[in-house]
């Protein structure tokens, strides 16, 4: 088994656990996050839970975790970067939530172009793995159950586009990027729940875009490269999509620190073309 085979793995135990027991952890926590956002239980139990399996594998030198201001130095190997539990806030409302692992064959900081592989798992009404490597095409898709996992297709993004989740509140957004959503809403169906896990799988299944862009709020965007917009960029374009930054693949964007965050858009290439347009002029 090679390196990646053993995080793959690791990640599909480790997440079908988490899968079965969400439920006792959605209480408050009382810390912020490295990017100043409020904790909760589940989220730091959950980092905690991801460490102790990926911080003792050979081919892991380094940790970096949404939930911890700096990277953990493992030994040799690949530097992992996670976001534990994407999307959170949506276990208080019984939603779907995620986790996402991007695998660099670097030391972070580290463009998405250094990426070996991304994972992404959604916790819905029952858990799947997505996984994009370096060393096969595609992206295979699993199905989680106890003690076992399941191939349970592939995610190929289609051509026709018919859903589009767009963040942030028309009164935060640029004149542009609100023009634009009133395009996108004008032939697109809404799909917005506040996971971008479950709202990129819905673009994967059903075409379309999600994208959290650029606000008054969160002027660099919302999503951080590292634990996000990265490796998702990395699975859409395993799955024949693309992604942007407004202006670039989201692969190539250099990020200046850990927790940088940047403006995400992901979903068919012809979309992503549009954004460009209207966020560029
Ligand atoms: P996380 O819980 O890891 O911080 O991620 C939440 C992110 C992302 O998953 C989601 O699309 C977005 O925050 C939702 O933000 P809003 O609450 O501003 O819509
Ligand atoms: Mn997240
Ligand atoms: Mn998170």
């Amino acid at each position: 088994m090679n390196g990646l085979d053993g995080v793959v793995k690791s990640v599909q135990q480790t997440a079908r656990y988490v899968a079965s027991h969400l439920a006792d952890h959605t209480g408050t926590g009382s810390e912020t996050n490295p990017s100043g956002e409020a904790q909760i239980g589940a989220d730091v139990w959950a980092d905690r839970l991801f460490f102790e399996e990926l911080s003792e594998l050979d081919a892991v030198g380094a940790y970096a975790s949404e939930e911890r201001q700096d990277v953990v130095d493992c030994g040799r190997g690949y530097s992992v970067a996670i976001d534990p539990l994407d999307g959170s806030s949506n276990l208080a409302s019984n939603n779907s939530v995620g986790t996402i692992v991007g695998v660099y064959d670097a030391e972070l900081p580290a463009a998405g172009r250094a990426m070996v592989a991304a994972i992404m798992v959604l916790y819905g009404p029952y858990t799947t793995m997505a996984v994009a490597r370096a060393d096969t095409d595609g992206v295979g898709e699993f199905l989680l159950r106890d003690g076992f996992s399941e191939r349970w297709g592939t995610c190929t993004i289609p051509e026709t586009a018919t859903v589009v989740g767009l963040a942030g509140k028309t009164s935060e957004r640029s004149d542009a990027c609100n023009a634009l959503a009133d395009e996108l809403n004008h032939d697109l169906k809404p799909r917005y729940g506040g996971a971008t896990v479950a709202d990129l799988r819905q673009v994967l299944e059903y075409g379309g875009l999600f994208g959290y862009p650029a606000t008054t709020t969160n002027p660099d965007g919302k999503l951080r490269v590292h634990f996000e917009s990265a490796p998702l960029a990395y699975i859409v374009d395993a799955a024949g999509g693309r992604s942007t930054d407004g202006t670039q693949s989201l692969l190539d964007v250099d990020p200046d620190g850990l927790h940088a965050r940047t403006p995400t858009f992901l979903g068919n290439g012809v979309l992503i073309e549009q954004v460009e347009t209207a966020l560029t002029g």
